[in-house]
């Protein structure tokens, strides 16, 4: 599938996801507000795009670190299995700490994370996924803010990729095959 030609529909505009970013950046600000020091963990590598446009959104002390799991490999179905690629390169015991995720699918990726840090004991633990597809949902988890719901589709662009591709698209997009009809 990875090697056939597909076209990249429009589905979110970069104006409209600015404008989401700002209003959830102004809830986070109000959730931290006592913070002395947030740190905002992205998971890799999806979310590269996302948590540059969102920490300069936020009016609080940050600090950023990455964590990288794996899920997809290079295909369109989750692995369901996470193992973990990259860990923080700070310990968050007793920090404030919010996760940013690109995509809430599955639920594996996420949960399996959040496990993982609630055992470093944060003081205060939230997420925050741009996207989530409910319908896709195998464990019982949503993210604390959440940018966009977007129905059951395989989307690329701002970060997200399909086989590696697409992640520079200033939109979210979902890929389409022409010959699918
Ligand atoms: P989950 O573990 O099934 O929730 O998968 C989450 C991860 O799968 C996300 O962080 C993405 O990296 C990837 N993913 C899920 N849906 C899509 C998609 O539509 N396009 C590209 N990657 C996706």
């Amino acid at each position: 599938m990875t090697g056939t030609a597909y076209v990249v529909d429009e589905l979110i505009s970069a104006k409209a996801i600015a404008a989401r970013i700002e209003a959830l950046a102004r809830e986070i600000g109000q959730e931290y507000a006592d913070t002395n020091k947030l740190v905002v963990v992205g998971l890799l590598r999806g979310s590269f795009i996302f948590i540059a446009d969102l920490v300069r959104e936020l009016d609080l002390p940050v600090e950023v670190d990455f964590l990288e799991a794996s899920s997809y490999g290079d295909g369109m179905e989750s692995s369901r299995e996470v193992r973990i690629l990259k860990d923080l390169r700070s310990p968050i015991e007793g920090r404030d700490v919010l996760v940013v995720e690109d995509i809430v699918d599955t639920g594996f990726t996420l949960s399996h994370v959040l496990r993982l840090l609630k055992s470093r004991a944060p003081r205060k633990l939230r997420t925050i996924a741009l996207l989530d597809k409910p319908a896709r949902r195998e464990v019982d988890l949503k993210a604390d803010w959440t940018g966009f719901e977007i129905p059951d589709e395989f989307v690329v662009g701002y970060g997200i990729d399909y086989a590696q591709r697409n992640r520079n698209l200033p939109f979210i997009g979902k890929v389409r095959f022409p010959e699918e009809a």
